[in-house]
């Protein structure tokens, strides 16, 4: 009876929508305890991680169900041969790695290359990938979502400086940097054309790190054991400057039209609904962290 109760239950685990799996990294095993600074990730900690080869010019992206990811509209000048690696963490290993050709580009109709606007852009692979340790998707933050100043959350990428640019020697595991979230209103200090559609994560003194992360990729903090994706890797004013933090396409903004074009199931989605007070102060991150650079990504 328990061995038959074992296998329905199986059954049903194996079965469920993505909503109820997305968001989780069992390898992921860090503490609560705040690391600061750029490091490299454990092999499976961010299982969602994609990255993407576009002619010669490298991109991140995050993995939303078995056969879509999220990335940056402005990753793709050129939308022929771009292939896609999950499970990747060293790009001198190809242990757990999965690859997959672009079946489909879609960038969002209204992206603006003047102002970032719209920084999204979705690729559908060739074929479904089985879901493992190593390759997951994430949650997506619903629309409606709140992401307080001060908010803790994580960017990764292996730290190329635009999709363009190869990868710097020393860089072949993914990186992985925790930022705070700085509100639209303080952002918008530092960048004029800031709108709703996006987010702004950074520590805002800079500092003398290089750039973490690279654009398309994900900006991600938890719940619980959930990781919920906030934001994609969109613009920066240079890398680790003062008053300059990362900014993202908010996610948030995008779950209407995100499940207008994918196909099949529907990614999983989180309404994640920070409260101010409960988020770590900035100026406490500040104190923590003289020396660190933010810096993300840009191109
Ligand atoms: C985290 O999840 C719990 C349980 O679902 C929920 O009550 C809480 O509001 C969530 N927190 C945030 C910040 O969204």
């Amino acid at each position: 009876k328990l061995l038959l109760f074992g296998r329905i239950l199986r059954f049903v685990v194996d079965n469920l929508p993505v909503m109820s799996i997305c968001g989780a990294a069992p390898l992921n095993t860090r503490s609560d305890t705040r690391i600061v600074g750029g490091q490299e990730a454990a092999a499976g900690a961010w299982p969602w991680q994609a990255q993407l080869v576009i002619q010669g010019g490298l991109c991140g992206g995050s993995l939303i169900n078995s056969q879509w990811v999220l990335s940056a509209a402005h990753c793709f000048k050129s939308t022929s041969g771009v292939t896609v690696y999950l499970g990747l963490q060293s790009l001198t290993s190809s242990a757990n790695v999965v690859s997959r050709s672009a079946a489909q580009i879609i960038v969002h109709p209204d992206y603006n290359s003047n102002t970032n606007d719209n920084d999204v852009a979705l690729v559908q692979l060739f074929s479904a990938v089985t879901f493992t340790n190593y390759v997951r998707p994430v949650c997506l933050a619903a629309d409606g979502s709140v992401f307080p100043s001060g908010l803790d959350c994580w960017v990764t990428g292996w730290g190329t400086l635009s999709y363009e640019e190869v990868l710097p020697p020393g860089r072949e595991t993914l990186q992985e940097v925790d930022v705070p979230i700085v509100s639209n209103s303080q952002c918008s200090a530092s960048y004029s054309t800031l709108t709703n559609n996006m987010l702004c994560a950074g520590l805002t003194n800079g500092g003398k790190d290089s750039c973490q992360g690279d654009s398309g990729g994900p900006l991600v903090t938890k719940n619980g054991t959930v990781w919920v994706q906030a934001g994609v890797v969109s613009y920066g004013n240079g890398c680790a400057q003062p008053g300059y933090p990362g900014v993202y396409a908010r996610i948030s903004n995008y779950q209407t039209w995100i499940n207008s074009q994918v196909s099949g199931e529907q990614p999983g989605y989180i309404s994640f609904q920070g409260a101010a007070a409960a988020a770590r102060p900035l100026a406490a991150s500040l104190l923590a962290v003289p020396t660190l650079s933010l810096a993300l990504l840009l191109s």
